[in-house]
């Protein structure tokens, strides 16, 4: 039977091997696992990358959300908005801080119902936390609208979407304070954990270069009390060699998406991708009607797909018993409906030919 994996992240191009190889020989040779040269290279490549001023690589995409958060000082009981359709992180870095997540619905384009924003906002409202979820950029005009006519920070979660772009520019240059998760699943990742904060405020970078490292400032003075959220070395020169192969990466999964659109059965929801953005393509998500027998039938035929996410993080088990005055319709008619199919770089012509007459004999 013709099998088809969501992903499959082991590294078979020989010359991506040897790159990964000689950086590591690299590292052996000077000796700085942590905050070596190639975590100051990484950060310099991606600010430069997102037209930001300051760059924090992190030792996830979590740590970076977490202390982008921190580094506000907020109150405990101030508010920040936020979509209910995410990896939970997103809200767990939200709560850590002893701020309140107010969720708000989703457009059938799975990212913040900008409409819905303004009626939530009240006078603990201190930022808004955007997802963009999937890889496709939120509604950034109106958001920035909304954030200017309320004083509210932007916190950008581009942990899904590295390399997308709007209105000319790139995801991570949205936010005051851009985050983005670098782990093995993402489009530009590493080998296994990494994050990086992207800002333009010296303020907030400094701050959070000192929470990144035990709260210290030259290593030995605790200013603030904070954990460790570093990342290695290791780490950072794999993305670095990844960083090489994003366009390509991203032309092919931009190829795929279009096979898909063009030929999928009219019956699902397929993604938009408007004119003025570059979508990165970090999952191709399908609305899908009869979604879970849809999921069963795949697999029969050794089609490996994923519902990103299952549940919606105010319906999760941490966050269930809190109130929250949007009743999150949208976002709970389509959590049930979504459905990843590969879109990776690796899959092959037929592979895509072989998913879309599976998913439309099933329509049939
Ligand atoms: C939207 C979103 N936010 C945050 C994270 C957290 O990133 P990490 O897994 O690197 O901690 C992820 C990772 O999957 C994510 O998809």
């Amino acid at each position: 039977m013709h099998r088809i994996r969501y992903v499959n992240l082991s590294v078979k191009d020989k010359n991506l091997k040897k790159a990964y190889l000689n950086s590591l020989n690299k590292i052996f040779n000077h000796g700085i696992f942590i905050l070596g040269p190639e975590v100051d290279q990484l950060e310099k490549k991606l600010a430069n990358f997102c037209n930001r001023k300051y760059a924090v690589a992190t030792g996830s995409g979590t740590d970076a959300l977490y202390l982008a958060i921190k580094s506000l000082d907020l109150k405990q009981n101030d508010e920040i908005i936020t979509t209910p359709m995410s990896w939970v992180s997103s809200t767990n870095a939200i709560s850590l801080n002893n701020v309140k997540p107010v969720f708000v619905d989703v457009k059938d384009d799975l990212n913040i119902d900008v409409n819905k924003i303004e009626k939530m906002i009240t006078k603990k409202t201190k930022a808004i936390l955007f997802v963009n979820f999937t890889g496709k950029i939120c509604d950034i005009k109106s958001l920035r609208k909304i954030a200017k006519k309320y004083k509210l920070k932007l916190i950008e979660d581009a942990a899904q979407s590295f390399g997308s772009r709007k209105y000319g520019s790139p995801s991570g240059s949205f936010g005051d304070i851009s985050c983005f998760s670098l782990n093995p699943m993402k489009v530009l990742h590493s080998l296994g954990e990494a994050g990086i904060v992207l800002t333009d405020s010296k303020k907030i970078y400094e701050k959070i270069k000192i929470l990144r490292y035990a709260g210290t400032v030259n290593k030995e003075n605790c200013y603030f009390p904070s954990l460790n959220f570093k990342i290695d070395t290791i780490q950072a020169a794999f993305v670095l060699n990844n960083l090489k192969n994003l366009n390509k990466k991203i032309f092919i999964r931009n190829k795929n998406a279009q096979y898909y659109i063009e030929n999928l059965n009219n019956k699902i929801k397929l993604p938009v991708i408007n004119k003025n953005e570059i979508h990165s393509f970090y999952s191709f998500t399908i609305v899908a009607p009869k979604r879970d027998e849809l999921k069963d039938y795949l697999i029969k035929y050794g089609i490996e797909t994923k519902i990103q996410h299952p549940i919606l993080i105010p319906n999760q088990k941490a966050y269930k018993n809190k109130k929250n005055k949007d009743k999150l319709k949208n976002a709970n008619i389509l959590v049930k409906k979504i459905l990843c199919l590969p879109i990776n770089e690796n899959l092959k012509f037929k592979d895509l030919k072989y998913i879309v007459s599976k998913v439309n004999n099933f329509y049939r």
